[in-house]
């Protein structure tokens, strides 16, 4: 089960020292995926595809801003060029901040969505015209428990309202491409142990575990193995899902 050899898997935002992204792409290249590290931080790819590949890992890096479509056209047309077909996509970036409704500019909303949906809808609908062509595909959204549940670990409205909206775009999507053999869910992670929980002070990050039946943050490992179940070819047929992923901090 769960075998990616001569698999293309696109994982976004794995540019991330700490990020959940570099977690995906060494568990997909471990099970014998060719993995594509994007990022808009070319530093950071450049980093992981070495770490992969000094491993015996297939990686490649692609740097791109995933707002612009210029790049987004080019990332998949680069792709294909190189490696023939994408198997899976993985929309990992996001971004995040914390602030209030009432502080918020309508620029910060703009920016978070520019990110966390308009971008994961320009990539996902070039993505999705390679995979009708296969006549397979996988893709798996990260949304996020605030999504569901409005916050309450950090980012704002916005970042919540972003998250719900990638939850009501992968459902559609799924109705739409479902007769091209490609499925599209999500998983909805709560408290993960990257960087933003790192750099939590600790009286604050106690409140958050406080919350949690399960008592601590979860691993991107976790998250990992929630995401490889989905884009795996066993995973065929489920479509316009989502999995949570947060210790029982919220159950529905
Ligand atoms: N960490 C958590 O607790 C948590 C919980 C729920 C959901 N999530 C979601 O999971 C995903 C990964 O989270 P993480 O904590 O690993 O994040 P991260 O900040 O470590 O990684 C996100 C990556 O996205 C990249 N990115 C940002 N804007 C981009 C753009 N325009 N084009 C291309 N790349 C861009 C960043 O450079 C960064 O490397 C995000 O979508 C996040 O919202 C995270």
């Amino acid at each position: 089960m769960f075998d990616f050899t001569n698999q293309v898997v696109l994982i976004t935002g794995a540019g991330s020292p700490n990020g959940m992204g570099r977690v995906f792409a060494r568990d997909f290249a471990k099970l014998g995926a060719k993995v594509i590290l994007v990022d808009i931080n070319q530093a950071g790819v450049d980093a992981n595809v070495k770490e992969l590949r000094d491993a015996g890992y297939k990686a490649d890096g692609y740097e791109a801003n995933l707002t612009d479509e210029a790049a987004v056209k080019k990332l998949v047309a680069d792709v294909v060029a190189a490696d023939g077909h994408i198997d899976v996509l993985i929309n990992n970036a996001g971004i995040s901040q914390k602030v209030t409704v009432a502080d918020m500019t309508l620029d910060d909303m703009k920016r978070i969505f520019n990110v966390n949906m308009f971008g994961l809808f320009l990539l996902t609908r070039e993505v999705c015209e390679v995979m009708k062509k296969q006549k397979y595909g996988r893709i798996v959204h990260l949304s996020s428990v605030s999504g569901k549940r409005g916050g309450g670990v950090f980012g704002g409205a916005h970042y919540s309202a972003s998250k719900a909206a990638v939850l009501g775009f992968s459902k559609n999507l799924a109705r739409e491409v479902s007769e091209y053999g490609i499925t599209t869910n999500c998983v909805a992670p709560g408290l993960i142990n990257t960087h933003i929980w790192k750099s939590m002070p600790a009286e604050q990050a106690q409140k958050v575990i406080d919350t949690i039946p399960m008592g601590r943050a979860g691993e991107p490992e976790e998250v990992s193995a929630a995401v490889v179940f989905l884009a795996s070819k066993e995973a065929s047929y489920i479509t316009g899902e989502e999995i949570d992923i947060n210790g029982g901090s919220h159950m529905d």
